[in-house]
């Protein structure tokens, strides 16, 4: 394992999720292309990041990671980045204001293209076809032409992350994400719900604070920390050949990263510790994720920490537990305890929508109920070990849509049908993320809480 790497050594391992193109020579010729390309994200940016996960994974701080669970070229469109943003922006202030302690905000966006599936074969009305992978890969639609891997989708993939990365950045430094504008961040059909309510009392409060600041000089025209935000992209590097044509040398350190987001993660069916994405993984030098899932055992994932993170250091790898309500509180103490024994610096993080998808009125969707529960189980696992629980990995959208159901609202998997529009798995809708962020923030003041109390008794 200790073999040199180079971008393509992935090539000659075993590799699980990736498609099969009908014409090689296709795929060849946009490959040089994207290697052709400027890169989407700068390496200054990525270590950037990994010093901020780096205070995380200190206790200094909460990662609040999210998106769709797959972006789409049919919804790429400003208005849907900008209602994503909002949330996003929204739950970070709710989260800073319960933690008080910084946010580490990374979207599911700008490359969250293909998807790994569970079976390579999609059945409806007794026809077989091959499963859909994600816009990068093939097209969502049910029929054969469809789903044919066509390699010039990496190319539209690629300039639809540069196009929303773009706005981004515009939107987190432009003057969108100005604490200021804390109240005009609430979406419209988001109102006369108890998180608005919630939230609302809370921007008065940051809107007070602000006047005051004002009133002894400190302004968002003088102070970039209170105008523009740190904004991060990522997105699962499953699709290696996209991935390898992206990643360059940073000609300031000569280190190698993958320019197509600031984090990348492995996906929990493709983390074989001798597969290809652990290879193309451990030779980038970008803040990593690494999915935990029931499957994973803790040798396998002390084997697989020292392979992504040889020097340990602190802020490069994030290991994204989704266990599923109901088994988080029985898997996720071992992991801890062998990464604790090993003395391994990651930053935890609870993703709480994969291991509770179930299948309702015909929908797959996700329980708000277990949603919430997978996060407590997930702090009350932390407060036991002694150990930090540092974020939260969710997918979420700035749509009013029905495909998780419970929440305030209380979708019903009657209503499941009502807006319906995700490409893969069941989304949080603002209204649902809102409310997730404020039980977070509830959590974190209570563990604040406890260590100001045990402080105190120590004292
Ligand atoms: C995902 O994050 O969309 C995903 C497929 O997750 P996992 O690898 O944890 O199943
Ligand atoms: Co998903």
């Amino acid at each position: 394992m200790t073999n040199k790497w180079t971008p393509d050594s992935w090539r000659d391992k075993p590799v699980k999720q990736v498609p099969t193109y009908p014409d090689n020579t296709v795929l060849k010729d946009v490959e040089s292309r994207l290697r052709t390309y400027p890169p989407l994200v700068f390496a200054g940016e990525a270590r950037k990041l990994k010093r901020q996960l780096a205070d995380v994974a200190e206790g200094n701080g909460f990662l609040l990671q999210g998106g769709d669970c797959a972006e789409s070229f049919a919804e790429h469109g400003a208005d849907n980045i900008r209602d994503f943003f909002r949330v996003f922006l929204q739950m970070a202030v709710v989260l800073t204001f319960g933690a008080s302690q910084p946010v580490v905000k990374v979207g599911r966006i700008a490359g969250q293209f293909a998807k790994p599936r569970s079976s390579d074969i999609e059945t409806k009305d007794g026809i077989e076809l091959p499963s859909y992978r994600g816009d990068i890969i093939n097209g969502i639609d049910f029929n054969e032409a469809d789903r044919i891997p066509d390699p010039a989708r990496l190319e539209m993939a690629y300039r639809q992350s540069a196009a929303t990365l773009n706005l981004l950045r515009a939107f987190a430094q432009g003057g969108f994400a100005n604490l200021e504008n804390v109240h005009k961040w609430m979406l419209g059909y988001v109102s006369g719900t108890p998180q608005t309510q919630r939230y609302d009392a809370l921007a008065n409060r940051i809107s007070e604070t602000m006047d005051f600041m004002r009133a002894i000089g400190i302004t968002s025209e003088r102070n970039e920390k209170l105008r523009e935000t740190d904004f991060y992209t990522s997105h699962e590097a499953l699709l290696l050949s996209y991935e390898e044509a992206l990643t360059r040398i940073d000609s300031t350190s000569g280190d190698w990263y993958a320019t197509s987001g600031h984090m990348i993660w492995i996906g929990d069916r493709t983390r074989q510790p001798d597969h290809a994405h652990v290879e193309f993984c451990r030779g980038v030098k970008n803040p990593l994720g690494l999915k935990c899932g029931p499957t994973l055992d803790p040798d396998e994932l002390l084997t697989l920490t020292e392979l992504l993170n040889p020097e340990n250091e602190a802020g490069r790898l994030t290991l994204i537990a989704r266990f599923g309500h109901d088994k988080v509180g029985d898997y996720l103490p071992k992991l801890i305890r062998a990464v604790e024994r090993e003395g391994r610096k990651v930053v935890w993080s609870c993703d709480p929508m994969h291991g509770n998808t179930i299948t309702a009125a015909g929908y797959k969707t996700r329980p708000f109920d277990r949603i919430l529960a997978e996060v407590e189980a997930f702090f009350d696992v932390h407060r036991a070990e002694g150990t930090h629980p540092g974020g939260i990995h969710v997918e979420m959208t700035g749509k009013n849509v029905t495909e998780c159901t419970g929440g305030a609202r209380a979708i019903s998997a009657e209503e499941l049908s009502d807006r319906y529009h995700t490409h893969c798995d069941p989304r949080l809708n603002a209204d649902q993320a809102l409310e997730l962020a404020f039980l977070v923030a509830e959590l974190l003041k209570r563990d604040r809480d406890g260590m100001m109390h045990k402080d105190a008794v120590n004292a």
